[in-house]
């Protein structure tokens, strides 16, 4: 009745409103008070209730004066929303950089979360370091006579890489990257102002020569790699190649991250341990991140490095955030350490396994004019060349038009890319969403075609 009528127009009397709706008094005048709590109506002694007078727009806030006060910065670019926020839910989430909701240890999490709830030590001051028997778990898993004193909790992988990159490194300072490489990476490298060095790679990784190159050329004292599985294009370092990386960091006095963000997810024959169980001289700077096994909410991650370099980062960490919530260090424990872990790790395995081989059947078959140089033995995502001539973010555009999302390969590339690529996850979809996917990719290849050839 309100809706339809004027603004400032009188309701009937309460006792019509009783019989009208055959409603007691109390509950008339309980909603006529809900109603006014909520704006509806006013009630005014002596006069009766009326419907609210209409309401001035708010007045717009005035907040160019914030244009002047930021300036610009450079790095804060989009790509990192479009990696954090899920695609539209009527799409097919090609695009995703995290395992779909299904695929979480929720049981394992739920029991560990209420165990960790329940604890004092949950809510209290934690060594700035994080939880001992939590860095005592990630350095035996990384090997290399690593031991809890070596390793650093944060909060989650990107956090890691924004510290080391801004707690080692100075404004103005190079950093070596393989190119492509991760688009999170990329973001908080320029986001610390440091000048980022490509270095080039193919299917075994890095090329150690290009490293040593770039180290000694531009005196870079970091280097960000992904030995397993790298994101976007799943190369994974030769066995051959590891001590002559190893030797080009030791020759130049120079530091690496290893981001070891997929060292779960050998889909086949395991793949060679990390750098980090090779170097004894302190020039690998470990990351394990817990957001791809467990979930994208666990932001949990250790890092784990010999010498001084890790008083560094730990003091560092603390003029960030002092330390990570003891609650969620807790939990990520408990999981990682329950009896149902590895069953869980290996039916992760096997779905993306069944999703990999389902997307590189599809692409293959379906999408000839493409180019997929290797299906990764592990990891999650295809990358795929587009024919020469089309462009990456185009066919995006056009996929999305389609309720199909799909990376862009451009914002992988530290410069300019080479060619045009897309980056597709098998991570959030499942075998015939995968399949669709792909034909929808077709039909966006084969439009552009045929709208070049009616260009020409
Ligand atoms: C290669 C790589 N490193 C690090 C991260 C960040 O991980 P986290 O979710 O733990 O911050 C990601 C996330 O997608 C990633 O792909």
């Amino acid at each position: 009745m309100i809706g339809s009528l004027p603004p400032d127009s009188k309701l009937p009397s309460y006792r019509e409103l009783q019989q009208r709706y055959r409603l007691s008094p109390a509950t008339v005048q309980r909603i006529l008070a809900a109603l006014a709590r909520r704006g509806l109506v006013v009630t005014r002694p002596g006069s009766g209730t009326f419907t609210a007078a209409r309401r001035r727009a708010a007045p717009v806030a005035d907040v160019s004066w914030q244009t002047l006060a930021l300036g610009s910065r450079a790095g804060l670019g989009p790509e990192l929303e479009r990696l954090i926020e899920p695609s539209p839910p009527d799409a097919i989430a090609l695009a995703s950089g995290f395992l779909d909701e299904r695929l979480q240890p929720l049981r394992l999490l739920a029991a560990a979360a209420s165990r960790a709830a329940r604890r004092p030590q949950g809510w209290s001051r934690l060594p700035s370091q994080g939880l001992p028997e939590l860095r005592s778990h990630f350095a035996s898993e990384t090997g290399g006579g690593l031991t809890a004193q070596h390793v650093l909790i944060t909060s989650g992988g990107q956090n890691a890489l924004s510290a080391v990159f801004r707690h080692l490194c100075a404004p103005g300072d190079p950093v070596i990257v393989e190119s492509p490489t991760y688009v999170g990476a990329l973001a908080a490298a320029r986001a610390a102002g440091l000048v980022l060095v490509p270095v080039p790679g193919d299917r075994d990784g890095v090329l150690p020569d290009a490293l040593a190159d770039a180290l000694a050329r531009t005196g870079a004292r970091l280097a960000y790699l992904q030995p397993r599985y790298a994101n976007p294009h799943g190369s994974v370092l030769a066995p051959d190649r590891r001590g002559a990386v190893l030797d080009a960091l030791a020759r130049c006095g120079a530091f690496m991250i290893e981001d070891d963000w997929m060292r779960d997810f050998d889909l086949g024959q395991p793949s060679p341990p990390p750098l980090a169980s090779m170097d004894d001289d302190g020039h690998v700077i470990y990351l394990r991140s817990l957001s791809k096994p467990v979930a994208a909410g666990m932001r949990v991650a250790g890092l784990a490095a010999r010498g001084p370099v890790l008083a560094r980062l730990r003091r560092g960490r603390m003029s960030d955030d002092l330390f990570v919530a003891p609650v969620l260090q807790q939990i990520a424990l408990d999981v990682l350490t329950a009896a149902g872990w590895d069953r869980h790790l290996g039916g992760v395995r096997r779905v993306l396994r069944e999703r990999r081989d389902a997307l590189a059947v599809a692409v293959r078959d379906l999408l000839p004019g493409c180019d997929l140089d290797t299906v990764p033995a592990g990891g999650m995502h295809l990358w795929l060349r587009l024919p020469d001539g089309s462009s990456d973010a185009d066919v995006a555009e056009a996929a999305a038009a389609r309720r199909l999302a799909v990376g862009p390969g451009r914002a992988c590339f530290p410069g300019e890319p080479p060619g045009s690529y897309l980056r597709l996850s098998y991570a959030a979809e499942e075998a015939p969403s995968l399949i669709r996917g792909a034909q929808i990719l077709a039909d966006v290849l084969n439009a552009e075609m045929r709208g070049h050839q009616m260009a020409r």
